[in-house]
């Protein structure tokens, strides 16, 4: 039998680790996330998890789509600092990489990036700390071939951790 919640059992939950952006009026931002997951085929359908005190929350909100970029395994551990631990309140990290506009005018990040994806969000459930949003998406494409970065990968090699807004965050590790 078991009783009560060992936390650890969370950390056995696969993922991986992608750059989820949108605009509004004119405002571009990205933040990282482990929490892209496809959830239909047809329609061609994602979810994302994005915590309401982000920047990229308000723009997602408002504009009502987002691009998400699935990072490569060599992405080097400035580069998820900046989008993963800073916000766009603070810094504007769009200046500060390559990136392409698309079709429904969000940034999709190129560098570090082996592919891209957008969407238009049909659905919003908002989960608490966090809000699901569910997109359709309108465009995607592979940019080079490689190894898509894990979550473990980030854990095992790069030592990386996780900030109190990810939905990863283990309240017991502080
Ligand atoms: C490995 C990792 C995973 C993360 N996963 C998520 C996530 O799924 N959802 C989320 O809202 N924040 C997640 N975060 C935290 C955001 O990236 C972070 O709060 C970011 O600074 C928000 O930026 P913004 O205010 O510019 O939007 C994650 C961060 C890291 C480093």
């Amino acid at each position: 039998m078991i009783s009560g919640l060992n936390r650890k059992v969370f950390t056995q939950l696969s993922y991986g680790l992608y750059i989820v952006t949108s605009h509004l009026d004119g405002r571009l931002n990205g933040q990282i996330v482990n929490t892209v997951l496809q959830v239909t085929s047809e329609p061609p359908r994602v979810a994302v998890i994005i915590n309401k005190n982000n920047l990229t929350h308000d723009l997602i909100s408002g504009s009502k789509v987002f691009g998400a970029s699935v990072l490569d395994t060599s992405t080097p551990m400035t580069f998820i600092g900046l989008f993963g631990f800073k916000s766009g309140r603070d810094v504007d990290k769009l200046s500060q990489v390559n990136f392409f506009t698309g079709e429904t005018g969000a940034p999709l990040v190129i560098e570090n990036s082996l592919s891209v994806l957008e969407a238009r969000v049909i659905d919003e459930v908002d989960v608490g700390t966090h809000t699901l949003f569910v997109g359709d998406v309108i465009t995607g494409d592979i940019l080079k071939n490689g190894e898509p970065l894990t979550y473990a990968y980030y854990h095992t090699h790069l030592k990386g951790k996780a900030p109190k807004t990810a939905p990863t965050y283990n309240p017991e590790k502080d």
